[in-house]
């Protein structure tokens, strides 16, 4: 075989963030700089030889050539067969899905998820290891350490292989197949859901819904699934065609940035159904008519009626949520006698406790959502249960939603974001939060008294894996909760968040305005951490 062993010079901030190595598109254009990146997980594997993994992107500009150039460096590297997705596409849930059906040592994926893309936008890459999940910190950051010492990368000078078609092709001894990205996906979606009654649903003149893609890699999958197999009516999928910068848009799927799909769903249209994914697909935000579900309330929704979705017939063994994430799920599970986990932010933490058969559903307020049946976020996934449920309950989604604050009370709940703030700034404010840990405890502000102030700290009960500092928490008698992180996943300066919490039992008080509702904590948090004096900013960016 013919390889080319290229000189480079390391570069030292290929550290990945909360989900891969995420930087725009201009550093990833760098003199090999994703060669370093992509040499250095190679390097990571030592059982790489022969093996078998799985490749794909959501097609955000630079998706295609990256995929070329990985190709040439894994047929340079060893590797025995990949897959890779029709177009260079496959959605991280798909992706998820493929390195288990296929036993795959495990995936690279390329995506920046909800970043904008384009040339100006970001880029992403991150590596799945072998149950489907992203990897965990230890290979990150042994893939970190070897970028900074890499002084070669390995590369064959073949052709660009043929990615608009499925077929298989041999270069060298690496054998790829170019596979369709939805055929087996839909199939897996087929095993848990019940796809008859979903279709009755669909195709009933009452009801329709709006599917939202954002132009991003969940269109291909929704037009197939929701349109084509289970006959919802044409235009049900609103920008459904991938497009490179995403139509100019934000992927990200929240009451900000999908703004036509809610504005439709709080027009006079009468539609009883709104959902939308993000860039990579592994996002989901539900709506009803006139009506938003907090991305904590669903999972607790999901976790209460898992039983009327034949996937999960035989019942939960467990439910995770991390940290920020409102406790709701965790009064579904207390009263399903059910273990509730609270991991840090990021799916990887979940990937241990459902390998391990703890849980069964898990999801995150970062509008994340999924189940065991693979080891990721599952944007679509979380659409079809919901559809499900819709399907076998005929109700609507808002009495759905008001129906479980009625019995398990309603956990108001708000995020919000401070974004491209400096880094220093935001440290020093984190900084200034702890400092008051210590006298906070007893204290009462605007009418709460504060129970605990910490840094939160996440021990694995399966392998008993420390991650310190994962979130400031200020916790009160009644139950509420304060809590402010720094992004992992922002690529200029430092984003602040914060999340707010209070539950309210009285169904009589459960029709509120969740800003008015968390007014106290609002005041509370911008008191504690001087947000206006260390952020410039009197507003937040982005609420959701
Ligand atoms: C990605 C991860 C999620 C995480 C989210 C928020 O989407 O896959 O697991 O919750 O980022 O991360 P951030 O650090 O920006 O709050
Ligand atoms: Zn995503």
């Amino acid at each position: 075989m013919n390889i080319e062993i290229v000189s480079c010079v390391p570069y030292n901030d290929q550290k990945p963030g909360t989900s891969g190595l995420r930087k725009s598109v201009k550093q990833f254009q760098k003199p090999d700089y994703l060669q370093t990146f992509v040499q250095a997980i190679f390097n990571t594997l030592p059982e790489r030889e022969g093996s078998t993994l799985i490749l794909g992107g959501d097609g955000r500009y630079f998706n295609r050539e990256a995929i070329q150039v990985i190709l040439r460096m894994a047929a340079a590297n060893g590797i025995g067969k990949i897959l890779v997705g029709k177009g260079g596409i496959l959605s991280t849930p798909a992706a998820s899905h493929l390195i288990r059906k296929h036993q795959a040592l495990g995936g690279i994926i390329l995506s920046a998820s909800h970043n904008p893309g384009g040339p100006d936008g970001d880029f992403g890459i991150k590596f799945n290891t072998s149950n489907g999940g992203p990897a965990p910190e230890s290979f990150t950051e042994a893939i970190y350490e070897n970028s900074k010492t890499l002084e070669e990368y390995r590369i064959t000078p073949i052709k660009p292989v043929p990615l608009d078609k499925v077929g298989v092709y041999d270069l060298y001894s690496m054998h790829i197949e170019v596979v369709d990205s939805v055929a087996d996906y839909m199939a897996l979606m087929e095993e848990i859901f019940d796809f008859d009654k979903i279709s009755q649903l669909l195709r009933s003149e009452h009801f329709s819904m709006r599917f939202d893609a954002m132009h991003a890699v969940t269109g291909p999958y929704a037009h197939t699934i929701l349109e084509e197999r289970l006959g919802a009516p044409q235009g049900t999928v609103m920008h459904g065609l991938p497009l490179a910068n995403f139509g100019g848009g934000h992927p990200d799927p929240n009451q900000a940035h999908a703004k036509e799909l809610m504005a439709l769903l709080y027009s006079p249209k009468n539609i009883a159904f709104g959902a939308a994914s993000d860039g990579d697909g592994d996002r989901n935000m539900i709506l009803g008519n006139h009506f938003f579900v907090t991305p904590s309330d669903s999972l607790a929704i999901l976790a209460a009626n898992a039983h009327l979705v034949p996937g999960y017939q035989q019942g939960i063994a467990g439910i995770a949520r991390s940290m920020p994430t409102s406790q709701a799920p965790d009064r579904v599970a207390a009263r399903l006698g059910i273990p509730a986990f609270e991991t840090p932010t990021g799916w990887k933490f979940f990937g241990n406790l459902l390998d391990a058969g703890r849980i069964t559903l898990c999801g995150e307020e970062s509008f994340g959502t999924s189940s065991n049946h693979i080891r990721e976020k599952d944007g679509l996934w979380a659409v079809l249960f919901w559809l499900n449920l819709l399907a076998v309950k005929q109700e609507s989604v808002a009495s759905i939603v008001r129906q479980h604050w009625a019995e398990y009370g309603r956990n108001y709940y708000s995020r919000h974001d401070y974004e491209a703030i400096p880094t220093a700034s935001a440290n020093t404010l984190m900084e200034h939060l702890r400092q008051q840990f210590d006298k906070l405890p007893g204290q009462m502000l605007h009418g709460k008294q504060v129970k605990a102030a910490d840094d939160f700290m996440y021990v694995d009960p399966v392998d008993g894996s420390t991650s310190a500092q994962q979130g400031i928490r200020i916790l009160f008698t009644d139950d509420s909760r304060l809590i402010f992180r720094l992004s992992g996943t922002g690529t200029q300066g430092a984003t602040l968040r914060v999340y707010l919490e209070q539950y309210e039992s009285d169904p009589a008080k459960h029709d509120q305005d969740p800003q008015l509702a968390l007014a106290d904590l609002i005041n509370i948090a911008n008191d504690l951490a001087k947000i206006p004096e260390f952020t410039g900013r009197i507003n937040a960016d982005v609420i959701t």
